[in-house]
C-alpha cells in the first residue's frame, strides 16, 4: 500500500516485514486469493495493480482522525457476524469506538430470525462498540439517530441519493432495502453496559439470490456507478459520530432526531400498515411517540408498535 503501482522486488518486502522472499511469495498468493490484484511474480518483483477498495484500518484511520473510532479499527476478511465479534470483543472490555468491518460474512444476522447477504467485498459490514451513559429505554433514539447518518453518509457520497428512513431503521430506496442496522445491547434493568450497532450497506452489488431480487438494492445498481466502500464507511463513521456526540451533549437532540426520522420517512406517518410479525395489529402510522416507538391509529385505538417489520397495507 506503500508503494501503489510501483513494481517492489520481493525482497525489499520481505525486509520491511522480516520476512523471506518464499513467506512474502506465500502472502502474495494469500491476497490474490482475497481478490487483491497483484501483478508479477518473486523473480520480477510485485506490483499493486490499483489501490484496493478493502476496508482497512490504514485507509481508514486517517480518514476518521479525531472522532472516537480513530486508532480502533479492526478488519477481518471473512468472519462469521461482525456484530458478535464486537459483542465479545465489548464483554471483553474492548472500549467504547472499536470499530469490526468484515469483507465477508458467513453468518450475517438480521433483526429478528432474518440472515443478512454479506457476499464478498460488495457490501460494507461494519459493528461499532458504543458506551453511552444511558438507561436502555434510550437506546431506541439512538437507533434512529444511526439511520439517520447512513442516510447523510449516503447522501455525502452521492447527493442525488435519498433515500427513505423505514422504522425503526432500514433505508430504502424505490421500496427497495439499500442498509439495514441491528442494534444488539448488553444492560442491567437502567444502565446500558455497551451497545453494538451493526450496519449493512449494499453497495457494489450488481445482484442478489432470487430470493433477495425483489426487496434489496445497492447504490451501483441504483446509480450504476461503483464506489469506493472507503469513502462511504469513512462517512458513515464520521456521521455516526456527528450523530452520537450530539445525543450525548445535546439536550434538544433527542426531539431533533425524532423530527429528522420522521422527515426522512415516508411510511411513519398517514400510511396504512400492518405488522408482519402482528398482522392483527393494523392501522394507520402516526408519527413516533417521545421515546422513538411507532404509533399506529388501530380501528380500537392508538397503539405502541415496540418491535417488528412494518409493512405497506
Ligand atoms: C436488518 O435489516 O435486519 C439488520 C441487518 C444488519 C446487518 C449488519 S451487517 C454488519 C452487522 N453484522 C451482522 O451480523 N449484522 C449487522
Amino acid at each position: 500500500m506503500n508503494y501503489p503501482t510501483v513494481v517492489i522486488s520481493g525482497t525489499r518486502l520481505g525486509q520491511e516485514i522480516g520476512a523471506t522472499r518464499s513467506k512474502v511469495w506465500r502472502l502474495v498468493e494469500q491476497l490474490r486469493t482475497l481478490g487483491v490484484e497483484i501483478a508479477g511474480h518473486a523473480s520480477s518483483g510485485y506490483q499493486l495493480t490499483a489501490v484496493p477498495d478493502l476496508l482497512l484500518p490504514e485507509m481508514l484511520d486517517p480518514l476518521v482522525r479525531g472522532t472516537i473510532f480513530a486508532g480502533h479499527i479492526h478488519h477481518y476478511y471473512r468472519v462469521g457476524s461482525t456484530n458478535t465479534l464486537a459483542l465479545e470483543a465489548a464483554a471483553a472490555g474492548a472500549p467504547e469506538g472499536s470499530v469490526f468491518l468484515a469483507e465477508q460474512q458467513t453468518a450475517g444476522r438480521g433483526r429478528g430470525n432474518n440472515q443478512w447477504h454479506s457476499a464478498k467485498s460488495t457490501g460494507i459490514y461494519c459493528s461499532v462498540v458504543l458506551r453511552p451513559a444511558v438507561p436502555p429505554s434510550d437506546v431506541v433514539i439512538l437507533t434512529l439517530a444511526a439511520g439517520l447518518a447512513v442516510q447523510s453518509a449516503v447522501q455525502e457520497i452521492d447527493s442525488r441519493m435519498n433515500p427513505d428512513l423505514k422504522w425503526p431503521n432500514d433505508l430504502l430506496v424505490d421500496g427497495k432495502k439499500l442498509c439495514g442496522i441491528l442494534t444488539e445491547m448488553n444492560a442491567e434493568a437502567t444502565r446500558v453496559r455497551h451497545i453494538v450497532v451493526g450496519i449493512g450497506i449494499n453497495v457494489n452489488q450488481t445482484d442478489f439470490p432470487s430470493e433477495l431480487e425483489q426487496i434489496a438494492t445497492s447504490l451501483r445498481m441504483i446509480t450504476g456507478t461503483e464506489r469506493s466502500r472507503v469513502e462511504l464507511c469513512a462517512a458513515l463513521l464520521k456521521s455516526l459520530e456527528r450523530e452520537y456526540h450530539n445525543l450525548l451533549s445535546n439536550p434538544q437532540a433527542h426531539a431533533d432526531i425524532l423530527r429528522r426520522f420522521e422527515e426522512h420517512s415516508s411510511s411513519v406517518r398517514g400510511k396504512h400498515v400492518y405488522i408482519e410479525e402482528n398482522p392483527e395489529l393494523e392501522g394507520v402510522t402516526e408519527g413516533l411517540d417521545s421515546r422513538g416507538f411507532l404509533q399506529v391509529r388501530t380501528r380500537e385505538r392508538l397503539q405502541i408498535v415496540f418491535s417488528g417489520t412494518v409493512r405497506l397495507k
